[in-house]
């Protein structure tokens, strides 16, 4: 492959050298496929074939992947859904059903806005698979990050960010602070932008919203100040400004005050060379933790590309070095949860997967409403809730010259017996602790937040 098309495009300029490098060797593939339409004698797989009445009694005469018997015993799925190989980029059945997934999710209206349903459909790449949502950032992030350049991303973020980018791609992160007066700091993300953009030929960005830890998501006049301050940056630096936008938790939107989609969606439309990657999976989506099945999609821009062969070459470009990353770091994803998760499609379509997923949304929104109630009744200086409206968790800031989070929350469960996640960063302006409320009944939440406030005033 010779990645003539993605050469063209601003997001060349943005990749790393890694990903400069990577593609998928097409050699066994190559061969494989072939073997398996031309040769009478195929010894190109790299999985053991036999006759399954070769080794399993009563077996039939169908050649098929060897397996233990006993797998049968713990799923309905066939044989062939759980002991093969999937495609590297993921199973092609998955991957088209997840770009419908995400088609709907963007909540376009086939009759109201057909051009940006169209847009939409033609301008992303198919998602590919991989191995939940973390490696999604991993690659996602080796595809644009060297060692020692930066990414931007707020204050308050998943930490696990930082172990990937900081300690494994060894490349940094600059933060900025994520709120002002209880609304997204846009001044400080410019400013952020503008001082990366000194030293980088490309703006990497990691946003995510419901935001863990924070629970917040965007009103809908904050999305467009962003988006503004976004477009306006871009046409002024002309760097491309990527957006990793990590959407582990986009259906858990419990607030009407606040956007109901992705931003991923918003970025897409528009025109500038700020261009979102959408990182989303089962994980959470589904409540298939274990599962650990992701998606990468690349949105592409309509003005890169002059006809429609160059938008197909583009895209496959862009697959093939997503899938040289995928086969050198997890090589394929598991086959079993794929195949289950296009059952599950299958079976319950989309709009009952979303139906069957409220009940659930409900309690997690019910728990959500009684937390917010509860803690705003603590009067006490000390203690500020970071704005939230959805998600799993909420943050509860606690003055640092007063009490160190670590301290605190060591009390609460030492002396309360209450656990929560302590987080303090004093190079970033955090002390606080996060509170998972997606893990406790509504009926302890009283008790929760009793025990919390009578923790503070023993300090
Ligand atoms: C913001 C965020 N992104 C990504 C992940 C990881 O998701 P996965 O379990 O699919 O790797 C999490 C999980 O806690 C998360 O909170």
């Amino acid at each position: 492959m010779q990645f003539e098309v993605i050469k063209k495009t601003p997001l060349y300029s943005a990749l790393s050298e890694q990903g400069k490098r990577i593609y998928l060797p097409q050699g066994i593939f190559y061969w494989s496929g072939r073997g398996k339409k031309e040769a009478e004698i195929n010894s190109t797989l790299g999985s053991a074939f036999g006759y399954e009445n070769s080794f399993i009694e009563g077996g039939t005469s169908e050649w098929v992947p060897f397996y233990l018997e006993d797998i049968k015993a713990y799923s309905t799925l066939s044989v062939n859904e759980v002991v093969s190989y999937s495609k590297v980029s993921g199973l092609e059945d998955l991957i088209s059903i997840w770009k419908k997934w995400l088609i709907k999710k963007s909540l376009l209206d086939i009759e109201s806005e057909p051009s940006k349903l169209s847009k939409l459909e033609n301008y992303i790449t198919n998602p590919v698979v991989t191995a939940g949502l973390t490696n999604g950032i991993f690659l996602s992030c080796s595809l644009f990050l060297n060692p020692g350049e930066i990414v931007i991303s707020p204050n308050k973020r998943w930490g696990n960010y930082d172990n990937i980018i900081e300690n494994l791609i060894g490349a940094k992160i600059k933060s900025f602070e994520f709120f002002v007066e209880d609304q997204i700091n846009i001044e400080g993300l410019k400013n952020a932008i503008h001082e990366v953009s000194e030293v980088q030929e490309k703006v990497i960005l990691i946003l995510g919203f419901p935001n863990n830890p924070t629970g917040y998501i965007p009103k809908e006049e904050e999305l467009e100040a962003m988006i503004q301050m976004l477009r306006q940056t871009q046409r002024e630096l002309i760097k491309p400004i990527v957006v990793l936008v990590d959407d582990a938790y986009e259906p858990y939107v419990y607030s009407t005050s606040v956007i109901k989609r992705s931003i991923f969606y918003a970025l897409h439309d528009i025109e500038e060379d700020v261009i979102p990657i959408k990182l989303d999976g089962i994980t959470k989506e589904l409540l298939l933790y274990g599962g650990r099945i992701g998606f990468i999609t690349v949105g592409l821009k309509p003005g890169w590309v002059s006809n429609e062969e160059e938008l197909n070459t583009l895209k496959k470009e862009l697959d093939n070095k997503l899938s040289g990353l995928i086969r050198t770091t997890i090589s394929n994803s598991n086959h079993f949860y794929q195949a289950l998760v296009i059952k599950l499609f299958n079976n319950l379509g989309m709009d009952g997967i979303i139906q069957k997923r409220e009940k659930i949304r409900n309690i997690l929104k019910n728990r959500y409403e009684k937390i917010n109630s509860e803690l705003r009744k603590i009067d006490n200086s000390i203690i500020s809730v970071d704005p939230n409206a959805g998600g799993f968790f909420l943050f509860l800031n606690i003055n640092p010259e007063r009490i160190s989070a670590k301290n605190f929350a060591d009390h609460l469960l030492r002396k309360y017996k209450v656990g929560v996640i302590p987080i303090e960063k004093h190079e970033d302006n955090i002390n606080g602790i996060r509170i998972a409320y997606c893990s406790i009944d509504i009926n302890e939440i009283d008790e929760f937040v009793n025990r919390i406030k009578l923790a503070l005033e023993d300090f």
